[in-house]
């Protein structure tokens, strides 16, 4: 076990050379979007009351949703050169009694304390070459804590995907360190997108090159196991799907094959090798098969089940090519549109016992494509996805529900003063069904410039929001986020 987590200590992302600075863009100049790539205050946000601006609070609804993303992309006159590498800020938002308040606060990180003290970009990342005066012993030394959140043994801990998890208080947001499930795997990476089996047993990967951690977590937080498959290929993964009894990894042909700052751009896209999913037996991680599927990239799965035939479906928000690559969001840090236009297509994988994979595809393009956590691993038939998109402005501006059972889905959509993010499934008290849900996240209002965030009953989300409550302000669009 020494030896893995070595390797994983020492993956080749975090090389220093000279950093790239981007001219200056004058900030009078951005565009009304632009708030939402605009670098939140050091202090935060909060804790302050968010205000009920439409519908009427349903009975019942309460909890705390806690989201994460990078909120700092500017030093000086110097803009990140990634939107993936900036400084991670954790949202609060807790509901209850018809009311919501919010509290937004920054990882404290290294990166974070060194590059705020000498006031430039220092470290290396994802799309950032760093500077060689940024001290690097380990991944974890840059380590953002940018992507999600998750809850695990009553700590809300603050995830990438090539570093440990941070413990933040899940009231005040204050960090406390990093997580270490077990002395032996201290400093392993802990990707961002950890999967809960419905009795609260979490399982997630651990990646470096072709080799994958296998993280077993026990209900009330400790490790249950830690085992190792071979993926094989140094494939880019960010997320991956699970059954109650399978998990599997998808290996998409973005394959690293240079080991050079910055971390993605030592990665090919390799069409020609196809997608190929391993499945892994999660009580035994032995026991292995591969199914061969078509070219494709993807960031984000739904989730997948298992038919009684052994056929595995799974749903992802799958694009033709990669996304977000050398550069990815650069450009809209800066207050500009990178012009992407490489629309995703909601898809439904079908993996026989034998034979390739087949690709049912629909025509909704989007991402962040989510689950009912009662269903996790289950067959279901619902899926929520961000769709929509407005002419001259980044990001989703509409919420869709796909019903697989029947093929149809229902669209909501905000208009075009908004960029919609990430709404969860929160399962209503007492009910059971996908539709006993709530649909809850937040969204930018462009013209408000504010920060708001919306409920919707998943019975009917084209009859618009039950609630929608605004802050005084606008909070960075984040990436992904976990209900408590
Ligand atoms: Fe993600």
């Amino acid at each position: 076990m020494d030896l893995s987590r070595r390797l994983f200590l020492h993956a080749g992302l975090m090389t220093g050379a000279s950093l790239a600075i981007p001219s200056a863009f004058a900030d009078d100049a951005m565009p009304a979007w632009h708030i939402g790539y605009a670098t939140a205050p050091a202090a935060g946000f909060g804790p302050s009351p968010l205000r009920l601006v439409s519908g009427k609070p349903p009975a019942g609804l309460a909890g705390t949703l806690y989201r994460n993303g990078p909120a700092h992309f500017q030093h000086g006159d110097a803009y990140a050169t990634h939107w993936f590498d900036g400084d991670g800020m954790v949202q609060r938002i807790a509901i209850g009694d018809g009311k919501a308040a919010h509290t937004g606060r920054y990882v404290d990180t290294l990166k974070r304390r060194l590059e705020m003290k000498a006031g430039k970009f220092l470290a290396p990342g994802f799309g950032t070459i760093g500077d060689p005066s940024f001290p690097v012993s380990s991944s974890n030394d840059v380590n953002p804590g940018n992507i999600s959140v998750m809850m695990s043994g009553g700590e809300l801990l603050a995830l990438w995907e090539a570093g440990t998890p941070y413990r933040l208080d899940p009231v005040t947001l204050e960090t406390r360190g990093f997580k270490e499930w077990r002395n032996d795997l201290k400093g392993m990476p802990f990707l961002a997108h950890p999967k809960r089996d419905p009795d609260g047993r979490i399982w997630n990967l651990a990646l470096n090159g072709r080799r994958a951690g296998i993280y077993n977590i026990n209900p009330d937080g400790s490790i249950a196991s830690f085992g190792m498959v071979d993926i094989g290929a140094a494939a880019y993964i960010h997320d991956w799907a699970m059954t109650d009894r399978k998990l599997i990894i998808l290996v998409q042909p973005w394959i690293q094959t240079r080991n050079i700052p910055p971390f993605i751009d030592g990665f090919q896209w390799k069409p020609e090798e196809g997608m190929k999913f391993l499945i892994v037996d999660k009580d035994d991680l032995s026991k292995t098969r591969w199914a061969q599927g078509p070219a494709r990239a993807f960031y984000h799965t739904g989730a997948a089940w298992e038919d009684g035939d052994g056929t595995i479906r799974l749903d992802a928000a799958f694009y033709p090519e990669p996304v977000l690559g050398s550069g990815g969001g650069a450009q809209e840090i800066r207050g500009k549109l990178s012009g992407y236009d490489r629309p995703s297509k909601l898809t439904m994988a079908v993996i026989p016992p034998t034979g390739d994979v087949k690709l049912v595809e629909t025509d909704l393009a989007g991402d962040f494509p989510q689950v009912d956590p009662r269903r996790h691993g289950l067959s279901r038939k619902l899926t929520a996805m961000v769709t929509g998109s407005v002419k001259d402005q980044p990001g989703g501006s509409a919420l869709a529900l796909q019903d697989w059972s029947t093929g149809k889905r229902q669209v909501y959509d905000f208009g075009a003063h908004y960029m919609v993010e990430e709404h969860l499934f929160v399962p209503k008290p007492g009910g059971s069904s996908e539709k006993d849900s709530w649909l809850i996240g937040p969204a930018i209002n462009t013209r408000a410039g504010r920060s708001e965030v919306w409920a919707f009953d998943a019975v009917n989300i084209a009859d618009g929001p039950v609630a929608v409550w605004q802050a005084d302000y606008a909070w960075p669009l984040g990436f992904h986020g976990t209900w408590a």
